[in-house]
């Protein structure tokens, strides 16, 4: 049983008729990989990292986890020049590690995917009714948040139970839908669903408009540094720096989407290690300078809001720029949601075709050569999530599931170089078996680093997963059929 358990598929094998549009070029993952980082982890955030956890220390959290990412990039980038076939960490370890391996990152790159567009799409609501609030357009609260007291009072209400003051006071004025952040996925489907070229041009314009608007508060930011700010430097010590650290992980999630783009690819074997490596690099970059120049220039407690970047400017008497950076917020937002639903769909395409999940998922439409089928799936459920919960709360479940899925694609790289040594491999992970030993030993460091209950949530996941393997893709899967 454990052979078939552990049946690996053929590299670079795929297709049967679902094929996608190759279109997409190095310079297209580059900007694909800057959509899907950019956004709520250093628009949102940073502040409470800073203000709770890491003080201005969050400069080193930023460096830890962008190691433990750079590493895994490496490791990304070996297995997207050598296995090919659909990519993403998922193929690999399908390639390299067998089918339930495969099957527990697939499944974990469900809930980074799916779980991180549903969570940003809520913060974009937000920043959306801030928006329209400063222009004097205000959307009522109830339909724009789901508040849990208000639902619960609701409830109690209609089954004639008296309501606890507790709840009732919490209730407020209500908070049943989140309709903009279920719309916004919705149109995002739509975008989706119109073709790869389409998407990658929207993104693309997207990436440009959240650049300038970091550029412009790295401008004027530097004019208001203030050196006294960054004493204490680490207010929590070590453990705070870590906590930031596994926290603002989720400002980097996005660059492995890339790999999910391999079928869509003009000569991925050398578009895709440029693209998420290129991608990451810009990233950190970004990353190290704008929270350095956050905390030098308002004191680090006072950033613990919604939208810190936004309200630094504010304090230091620029609310022309605040607005700009809340524009550029609302647009950077929306790209990581577009390159992250972008990636869940071709996730679900990649397993569907493996008969891990239904066959229906896994038809292209003839004209758009998009996945409509699996995106408007997608897109219909992850709007119902984040317009009905609020899910913006188990956003470190995404970390932990996103760094399961790191861990195991920097093993891959070992276990293939023992498996397959006779692969070609255009591009080699640099002092191997150091720097996937390292991405390793950094992301379970990471993972440590994250709430109990965080990792409760996580095991039921897997648990979950496993059942589903266990009624559905054991069975139906291609090399069991075979
Ligand atoms: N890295 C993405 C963000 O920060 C998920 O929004």
């Amino acid at each position: 049983m454990l052979r078939t358990w552990f049946r690996t598929k053929a590299v670079g094998e795929e297709r049967e008729g679902t094929e996608l549009r190759r279109c997409l070029t190095a310079t297209d993952l580059v900007f694909l990989g800057i959509g899907g980082i950019i956004g709520a982890g250093i628009f949102v955030l940073t502040g409470v990292a800073a203000a709770k956890d890491a003080g201005p220390a969050i400069v080193v959290s930023f460096v830890i986890s962008g190691l433990a990412c750079a590493f895994t990039a490496l490791s990304y980038a070996e297995l997207a020049a050598a296995v090919g076939g659909c990519g993403s960490a998922y193929g690999y370890a399908y390639a390299g590690l067998g089918e339930i391996i495969a099957w527990i990152v697939g499944w974990d790159l469900i809930l980074e995917y799916g779980v991180a567009t549903a969570a940003v799409a809520i913060g974009w609501s937000g920043y959306v009714r801030d928006a329209l609030a400063s222009v004097g357009i205000h959307l009522p609260a109830a339909l724009t948040r789901v508040n849990i007291d208000a639902i619960a009072a609701w409830a109690l209400k209609a089954i004639h139970h008296p309501v606890p003051a507790a709840i009732a006071a919490k209730a407020g004025s209500g908070g049943f839908v989140n309709l903009p952040a279920a719309l916004i996925i919705l149109m995002l489907s739509l975008v989706l669903a119109s073709g790869v070229r389409q998407s990658a041009a929207i993104n693309g314009l997207m990436v440009l408009v959240k650049l300038a608007v970091i550029a412009i508060f790295v401008g004027v930011a530097a004019f208001h540094v203030r050196p006294g700010y960054w004493h204490p430097f680490m207010p929590f010590g070590w453990p705070g720096i870590m906590r930031g650290a596994a926290l603002i992980f989720f400002a980097y999630i996005g660059f492995d989407a890339v790999s999910t783009a391999a079928e869509e690819t003009q000569d991925p074997q050398y578009a895709l290690p440029i693209g998420i490596i290129v991608s990451l690099v810009v990233c950190t970059i970004i990353y190290i300078v704008v929270s350095g120049l956050l905390t030098s220039i308002v004191p680090y407690f006072t950033l613990d809001t919604a939208s810190p970047v936004a309200r630094s400017m504010l304090v230091l008497g620029h609310p022309l720029v605040a607005l700009l950076i809340g524009v550029g917020a609302i647009v950077g937002l929306t790209s990581v949601m577009l390159v992250l639903f972008y990636g869940l769909t071709r996730i679900f395409l990649s397993m569907a075709r493996d008969g891990l999940l239904p066959a229906a998922f896994a038809r292209v439409h003839p004209r758009t050569k998009t996945p409509v089928r699996v995106i408007l799936i997608c897109g219909v459920f992850m709007a119902l999530i984040a317009g009905l919960t609020p899910i913006a709360y188990v956003a470190e479940l995404v970390n932990i599931g996103t760094l399961s899925a790191f861990t195991i694609v920097c093993a891959g790289v070992l276990v293939m170089r023992y498996t397959r040594p006779e692969l070609a491999r255009p591009f080699r992970v640099p002092a191997s078996p150091v720097v996937p030993l390292l991405g390793m030993a950094f992301c379970m460091y990471l993972m440590l680093s994250l709430p109990l209950l965080t990792w409760l949530r996580f095991v039921i996941w897997l648990i979950i997963g496993l059942f589903v393997y266990g009624l559905y893709g054991r069975r139906h899967s291609r090399l069991a059929q075979a």
